[in-house]
């Protein structure tokens, strides 16, 4: 069985990340979507927050799994016995910094784990969760950027409440 983890803070999930899970859903047997809990940030959604609504938004996808995760992505993987970490790529932008991950989680898993990008879906390229969350601040529309139950509990988190 083929197995592949995809990272990332998802803080929150937008429609460019649900775009990635389910098409490397469609490439491996079982995806595992790996929230960090990063003590150091301080996140909009709580760790368990993020995986409750990534649950809810992939509940439609039956070999779609939703974790967290603290420390290393490679000793997450290890401990999983995966192989592949999945990460999209939006624009040129992204390509340094990811870069610069999947090679230094290759060469610090010894090449155990490998990264495979896919290429955002050209209508969600403008997608970050840093940009749905200003707009949401100033009570600007974000229905285009992510599922509507997750725009619902983004506006409750600024105290906003649009009608
Ligand atoms: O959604 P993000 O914040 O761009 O995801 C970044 C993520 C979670 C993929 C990356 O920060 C990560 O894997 N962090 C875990 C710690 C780690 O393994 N660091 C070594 C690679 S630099």
């Amino acid at each position: 069985m083929k197995a592949a983890i995809y990272p990332g803070s998802f803080d929150p999930v937008t429609y460019g990340h649900l775009d990635i899970i389910k098409r490397s859903a469609e490439i491996f047997d079982e995806l595992i979507v790996g929230v960090l809990n990063n003590k150091a940030k301080t996140p909009l959604f709580s760790v368990e927050e993020r995986v409750k609504i990534l649950k809810e938004a992939t509940k439609d996808l039956p070999n779609v799994k939703v974790e967290s995760f603290t420390g290393l992505l490679i000793d997450y993987a290890r401990e999983k016995d995966i192989h592949v970490s999945v990460r999209g790529l939006r624009a040129v932008t992204d390509f340094e910094y990811e870069l610069q991950i999947a090679q230094t989680n290759r060469q610090l898993s010894g090449g155990s784990l490998d990264t495979m990008f896919l290429t955002t879906s050209l209508e969600y390229a403008y997608l970050s969760s840093s940009s749905v969350k200003e707009i949401a601040s100033f009570n600007g529309d974000i229905s285009q950027c992510v599922p509507d139950f997750v725009a619902r509990l983004i506006y409750e988190k600024y105290g906003i409440n649009r009608q």
